[in-house]
């Protein structure tokens, strides 16, 4: 019989899921954009550091969106040279042709572009109608595929529920999905900004877009998690196929656009749930839990992560 390590799950593997997944952490952006404080540009630097000193490989660094907008990620261009040695992926948001020239400038070789399944929040998040931040994305990704070795990530967001128009209808996504892919983007990443999918929908839309022709390798799943559903809804995508899966380290996060979006799933409640499933990751969770508290420490309140509370004994 398995025994566990002290501090980790038993690992019982079920059928039908994949063997290896790969996470895309989204901490140093996704949850220090809602910051209410500025976080200092050496504290966002160490807390990278530390994150890639804990095995993640993708780690999402930043966005070079308009400064009045995101003012918490206005310091980009000092942070990327900071960060820029380490040995792994570091992705950044870039909305506009504005946006890819400072982040070619500084040699981001992964880019995403971030559009909306509802108009509504196309224009609180972007200042334009859904097939205008299209428009924009168009040159973003046809500049960025022209240079060497550049990887493009098309995020969607409110692929299930949208705090203004209410449940998404699973077409509207589907041709939003369809239109970013045919752009040429590498990957999609399916956001569930305000946290309220639930797993039959999960499942409902990686079904239908299945059907569209969009292949499963091609998709990751970014679940927020503030009806505490994000890891059903993770275990359904996984169960579909997805091996891509976007979580912030210490269940930082939320989106200042948005007011109902919380925390995005928590890295370490995830590699929880992936290691007692017996599926790799290649994360330390002990070094990601300390990264999480040292973090917390910084930012003066205690992490929402279920995982970080139970392994550091963190005070709620
Ligand atoms: P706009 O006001 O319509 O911009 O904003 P514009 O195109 O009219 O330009 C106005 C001025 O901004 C110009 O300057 C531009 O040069 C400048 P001026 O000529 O007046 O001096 N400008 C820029 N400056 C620096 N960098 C840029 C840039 N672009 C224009 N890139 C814009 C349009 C897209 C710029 C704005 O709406 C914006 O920056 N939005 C970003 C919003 C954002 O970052 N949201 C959070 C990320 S999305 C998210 O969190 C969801 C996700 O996690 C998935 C999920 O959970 O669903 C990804
Ligand atoms: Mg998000």
């Amino acid at each position: 019989m398995n025994t566990p390590e002290l501090g980790l799950p038993m690992p019982v593997p079920a059928a039908g899921l994949p063997t290896h997944v790969r996470i895309h952490e989204v901490g140093a952006r996704d949850g220090l954009q809602n910051e209410k404080a500025t976080v200092p540009t050496a504290v966002k630097a160490e807390f990278i550091r530390r994150l890639a000193g804990t095995g993640l490989t993708t780690i999402e660094a930043t966005s070079f969106v308009h400064p009045k907008w995101v003012p918490q990620l206005a310091d980009a261009e000092d942070l990327y040279p900071q960060i820029s040695d380490l040995p792994v992926s570091l992705p950044v948001l870039v909305p506009n042709e504005r946006g890819l020239d400072r982040a070619l400038a500084l040699g981001a070789r992964r880019v995403a572009v971030f559009a909306s399944a509802t108009e509504s929040f196309a224009k609180a998040n972007l200042n334009r109608t859904v097939d205008e931040s299209l428009a924009m994305f168009e040159p973003v990704v046809s500049r960025a595929k022209g240079e060497d070795d550049v990887h493009v990530r098309g995020y969607l967001s409110m692929c299930f529920g949208d705090p203004w128009e209410g449940p998404v209808p699973v077409p509207q996504v589907v041709r939003v999905c369809r239109a970013l892919l045919d752009m040429g983007c590498d990957e999609l990443s399916l956001g569930d900004t305000i946290g309220v999918a639930t797993p039959g929908q999960v499942t409902a839309l990686l079904a239908a877009l299945t059907e569209a022709g969009v292949p499963v390798s091609a998709l990751g799943v970014h679940f927020h998690d503030t009806y505490g559903q994000a890891l059903a809804n993770t275990l359904a995508a996984l169960q579909q196929g997805v091996s891509t899966v976007d979580a912030s380290a210490g269940g930082l996060g939320g989106c200042p656009f948005a007011k109902s979006a919380t925390g995005n799933l928590a890295t370490e409640d995830l590699v929880w749930m992936l290691r007692g499933l017996g599926i790799d990751t290649g994360v330390d969770l002990g070094r990601l839990v300390a990264t999480s508290v040292w973090m917390a420490a910084h930012l003066g309140r205690p992490s929402p992560s279920r995982t970080v509370r139970a392994l550091s004994h963190q005070e709620s």
